[in-house]
This record gives C-alpha cells, structure tokens and sequence, in this order.
C-alpha cells in the first residue's frame, strides 16, 4: 500500500520556484547590462531576501524543510553512494542534500560578493562603501568571473541530475516540488502544512524582505 505524505510545504515550494525565476532573471539582466543593471540591483535584494528566508525556514519549517533533517553523516552519504542504502529518501537523499548546501551556499556567496561589488563604471553594490578596495577587487573578481560560472554551473548539475532521476531512475521528483506530496511504501512523518504554518512563513518572509531592504538602503544612506 502507498502513503501519500506532504514533503515539501507550502512556503518550501514557493521558495523554491521564486529562487529559480529570480536567479534566471538575475543571469539576463548581468548579460544584457546597461540599464538593466537598475532591475539586476532590485532582483538581488530579491534574492537575499529569499535566501535569509530559506536559512531560517530551515530552523522553523516544516519537517521535511528543516535542515536537521536533511544532514547525513558521511558514512550514510558513501552508502546511498554504493547503493546500500536501503530506504528511499523522503526530503532530500544524501546526495540531494550535498547539492541543497552547495546551492544555497555559493548563492549567497554571490549574493554577499554582489552587495560589496562596483565596476567602477555606473553601478556599485550597496556595501561596497563600506570596505577596502582591496574588498571591493576581489568581491568584484568573485562576483563576476568564478562565482556566476560556479552558481550556473550548480544550477544546471542540479536539473541534469533531476532529468537523470527522471529518465534513468523512473523517479519524478519535480511533481513533489509541485504539488508537495509524494507517494512512498511506508507511512512516516508529514510536514506540517496549514494556516498556522503558513502565516509563520509569511512573517518569516515579510522579515527576511524588511532585512534585505535595510542592507540595501545602506547603500543610498
Ligand atoms: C535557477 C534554477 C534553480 C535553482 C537555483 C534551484 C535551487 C534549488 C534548491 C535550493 C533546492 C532545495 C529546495 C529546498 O530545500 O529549499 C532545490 C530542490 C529541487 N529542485 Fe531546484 N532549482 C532550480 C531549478 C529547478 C528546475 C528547473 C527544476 C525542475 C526541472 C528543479 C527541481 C527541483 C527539485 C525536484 C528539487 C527537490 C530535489 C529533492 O527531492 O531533493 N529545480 N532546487
């Protein structure tokens, strides 16, 4: 028999698909330059405000969003690796939360490398005032010739991966991202996912925006 169980709540999903609608649009406006930079500021404040979200989603989440519950030790890792392990992950497999840490991690890197940047043209990010230029050189290095190559090389690993579950494995993990639920053999814990949980979200998130907007008004101050 298969039980249906709520993974991904609500406010992970949206997280979810606003982060990859926001970094693609990060990547055009960087491409297209220009006056576009104006839009390429505003989506990183976007950005940050996501990612401040999704670090403290991941202390008051649901279940399943919660970062303890994705954080294997390196022993389980080398096993889902050898293909012992036996249970099928219900979050994110070993291997999956590798992927999690090192995209959410290089993404503020990027983030944090963007609001020290300037290239000394028109466009200087909102910090950048406040550090050496020594800082300033090399955030500006960071941001624009290893970080963008790191973080779009993560992000199309990260969909390869996905069409590989998909294709060879027979495994959809897209429809979960989706919908939230998926259906496994056994019954186990769901996330919790109702009006409480989501009114949290939506404080979390209205102060995770209120921080970002504070650091980038840093920048007009
Ligand atoms: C710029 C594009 C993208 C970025 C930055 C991104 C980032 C992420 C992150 C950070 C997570 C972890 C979610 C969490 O726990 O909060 C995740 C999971 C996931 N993403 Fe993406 N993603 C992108 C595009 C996509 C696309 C296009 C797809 C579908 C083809 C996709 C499918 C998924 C799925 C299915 C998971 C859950 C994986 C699992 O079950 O472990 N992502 N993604």
């Amino acid at each position: 028999m298969q039980h249906k169980v709520r993974v991904w709540d609500l406010p992970t999903r949206l997280f979810h698909w606003s982060l990859a609608a926001t970094m693609v649009a990060l990547v055009v406006t960087a491409k297209v330059g220009g006056n576009a930079m104006q839009w390429h500021l505003q989506l990183g404040q976007v950005m940050l405000a996501l990612l401040v979200f999704r670090l403290a989603w991941g202390l008051v989440g649901g279940h399943w969003s919660r970062f303890t519950s994705f954080m294997y030790s390196p022993t389980r890792l080398w096993r889902y690796l050898r293909g012992q392990d036996g249970d099928e992950a219900v979050g994110h497999s070993p291997l999956g939360a590798l992927s999690v840490f090192a995209l959410l991690g290089v993404s503020l890197a990027q983030v944090v490398s963007g609001l020290l940047s300037d290239d000394e043209i028109s466009f200087a990010g909102p910090l950048a005032r406040y550090v050496s230029g020594e800082w300033v050189g090399q955030a500006t290095w960071y941001h624009s010739d290893v970080g963008q190559y790191l973080l779009i090389g993560l992000v199309v690993l990260h969909v390869l991966v996905i069409g590989f579950y998909a294709l060879l494995r027979r495994r959809n993990l897209v429809n979960s991202m989706l919908h939230g639920d998926k259906l496994l053999d056994r019954p186990v814990a769901a996330s919790r996912d109702d009006m409480a949980t989501r009114s949290r979200a939506a404080l979390v998130a209205t102060l995770s925006a209120a921080l970002a907007w504070w650091v980038f008004r840093l920048g007009v101050a």
